[in-house]
């Protein structure tokens, strides 16, 4: 049987799940286990185009809410065929920096497309291949747009548009009510996080609940 396991974070802008899933993947490794560490939309060559088209190229400024969610399912269905099955079957742990969630949160709560298609598109992209486990780091709208603020000035010229942080408060909004009912309606697998506590404690508190599920290393 595989003994891979396959984790991703969520959250909205700004909820530190990047610096903590790379925190996570430094542990992970220190103890002997092979990681992938990857991101959404992106994770491939094909991915990270993709990536660029619906952040940051200055063609975007017109994509529609439909566009939005067959883009991001196109990168996830590269990457879920091209990198996640494959590694999953080599036993190696996947770290996603957010997945499908994402796309219920964003484009069935926040664009308000239909939740059922936003669903069976998702269906189409991932098949088989799902979390076994989910961290949501949830921080408010007031922490999300500081910590948005002060990513913005730190990063290159080219990065710092992104179509997605010119959205307006509302959106972000339903956004977060979006992921309260996807931690709500499946809490075996989407653990919620209170992302404004200290960087440490959030960082236990997320391996307080990887630990026991993680599969042996070492010698046979
Ligand atoms: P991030 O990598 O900085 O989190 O940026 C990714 C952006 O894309 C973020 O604003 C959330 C958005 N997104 C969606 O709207 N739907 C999706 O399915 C995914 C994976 C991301």
């Amino acid at each position: 049987m595989s003994k891979g396991l396959f984790i991703t974070f969520e959250g909205t802008e700004g909820c530190g799940k990047s610096t903590q899933i790379k925190l996570l993947a430094e542990q992970l490794k220190a103890i002997g286990h092979r990681v992938r560490l990857l991101r959404e939309p992106g994770g491939t060559p094909i991915g990270e185009e993709i990536r660029h088209t619906l952040k940051h190229s200055q063609n975007n400024r017109a994509m529609t809410a439909e566009a939005e969610l067959l883009l991001m399912n196109a990168s996830r269905a590269q990457l879920v065929r091209e990198i996640i099955r494959p590694a999953l079957a080599a036993d190696e742990i996947v770290l996603c920096d957010r997945f499908y969630d994402s796309t219920v949160a964003y484009q069935g709560y926040g664009r308000e497309l239909d939740l059922a298609k936003v669903r069976s598109v998702i269906e189409f992209a991932v098949g088989e291949t799902k979390p076994n486990l989910t961290f949501f780091l949830h921080v408010s709208q007031e922490m999300s747009e500081q910590r948005q603020r002060e990513r913005q000035t730190s990063l290159p010229l080219e990065l710092q548009r992104d179509r997605f942080e010119e959205a307006d408060r509302k959106f972000f909004e339903r956004v977060a009510h979006g992921y309260g009912v996807i931690a709500a309606s499946e809490p075996q697998r989407v653990k919620f996080i209170n992302g404004a506590q200290p960087m440490d404690v959030v960082c236990a508190e997320i391996w307080k609940t990887v630990q026991p599920r993680l599969p042996k290393v070492g010698r046979w």
